[in-house]
């Protein structure tokens, strides 16, 4: 697991292994936009501000995914500890 911290509404997250961000997110009732929920739409690119994602996803391109600058949070997970959102 590691720990989500949206940066925008100050709230922090543990996302336990085998869970997805979306799905903590969603469950507090906090407002995320998605569609497909599979890694593919692209609707729930979000901002990364902190850490380093582990992309899951079909959408992002190898260079974005480098850039660690974007994450989609239907699927990805994170390398470090803390994964901080613009959120
Ligand atoms: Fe479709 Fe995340 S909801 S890529």
């Amino acid at each position: 697991g590691f720990r989500v911290v949206l940066a925008r509404t100050k709230r922090e997250f543990d996302i336990p292994a085998g869970r997805t961000i979306m799905e903590v997110l969603l469950e507090a009732g906090v407002r995320v936009a998605h569609s497909c929920r599979e890694g593919v739409c692209g609707t729930c690119e979000t901002r990364v501000i902190e850490g380093v994602p582990d992309h899951k996803d079909n959408v992002l391109s190898a260079r974005e995914r480098a850039s660690n600058k974007l994450v989609m949070i239907c699927c990805s997970g994170a390398k470090t500890e803390r994964l901080v959102l613009d959120l």
